[in-house]
């Protein structure tokens, strides 16, 4: 085994969802600099476009737009990725939403519905689908999925519907990790804190800071700081881990 973080990445086929996003798009770069090949998907197809078209060498990687909720098109979309790439060897699930709202009171159903809709029920038919097509090839795979630091603490207020998607989104790859691992897929999970992107900005400027004052490192994380959690959970050095929910905040949290 080679000792470098991508070990054993050259040329697999990596799946990047949210990958227009401000995590995303550090994790589609660092996959593509490990020497995978890379389908970076998100909502909006000029964005990911962009993301792809500023990667060396971007014939080697594909852009799809496509709205993840339609559950329907997963298989098709990793079917795809297997065709263009002749093989499909990691699932990096990173769509998410956050609604944030003021309070308790002023959460809605329909806040209810899409924060679940896109966290919870995406993750699973996703992840479903990606173990299906790793089972029909025969070499195993590798699942990561995204929770935040909000599944253990429960979040507060009018963020506590987002916590609770990211709570059955440990919950659920945890239960994957045990189901899929006699066929050599892992299924593991990141937990960020505060990473410096667009999310963490909708927080009132004076509860950021408080926020912020509360982690050991004294700073968010970059993005580039989780992807190379997400690019080392792939590499071959994570062979022997599964089920794991890794700890990215700063200190903020121990566990
Ligand atoms: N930024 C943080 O501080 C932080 C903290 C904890 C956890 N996280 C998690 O990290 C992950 C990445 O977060 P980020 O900060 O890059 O957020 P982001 O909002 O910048 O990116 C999320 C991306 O998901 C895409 N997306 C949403 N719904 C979709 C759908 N239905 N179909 C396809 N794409 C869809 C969005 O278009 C967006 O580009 C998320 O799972 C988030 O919950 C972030």
């Amino acid at each position: 085994m080679a000792w470098s973080i991508g070990a054993g990445l050259e040329d697999r086929g990596v799946v990047v969802t949210g990958a227009a996003g401000g995590i995303g798009r550090a994790v589609t770069q660092a996959f593509a600099s490990a020497g995978a090949r890379v389908c970076a998907v998100d909502l909006d197809p000029s964005q990911v476009d962009a993301v792809v078209a500023a990667l060396p060498d971007p014939a080697r990687h594909l852009a799809v737009g496509m709205d993840l909720l339609r559950l329907d098109e997963h298989e098709r979309l990793l079917q795809r990725v297997r065709e263009t790439f002749g093989r499909f060897d990691v699932l990096a699930h990173l769509a998410a939403i956050l609604l944030r709202r003021p309070d308790l009171d002023a959460i809605t159903e329909e806040d209810w519905d899409c924060q679940l809709d896109v966290n919870l029920k995406v993750t699973f038919f996703l992840n479903r689908a990606a173990a299906r097509l790793f089972r029909a090839q025969g070499r195993g795979g590798r699942i990561i999925n995204f929770t935040s630091q909000a599944w253990q603490t429960g979040g507060f207020g009018g963020s506590i519907v987002y916590a609770a998607s990211k709570g059955g989104v440990v919950s659920l790859s945890r239960g994957l990790a045990r189901t899929l691992a006699p066929d050599g897929i892992t299924v593991n999970t990141v937990a960020p804190g505060a990473a410096d992107t667009p999310m963490l900005y909708g927080m009132p400027p004076e509860s950021l800071a408080a926020f912020i004052q509360q982690i050991p490192l004294g700073r968010p994380a970059s993005p580039e700081e989780i992807a190379g959690a997400v690019v080392f959970l792939a590499s071959d050095h994570a062979r022997y881990i599964t089920g794991a929910t890794l700890n990215l905040t700063g200190g903020q949290l121990m566990y």
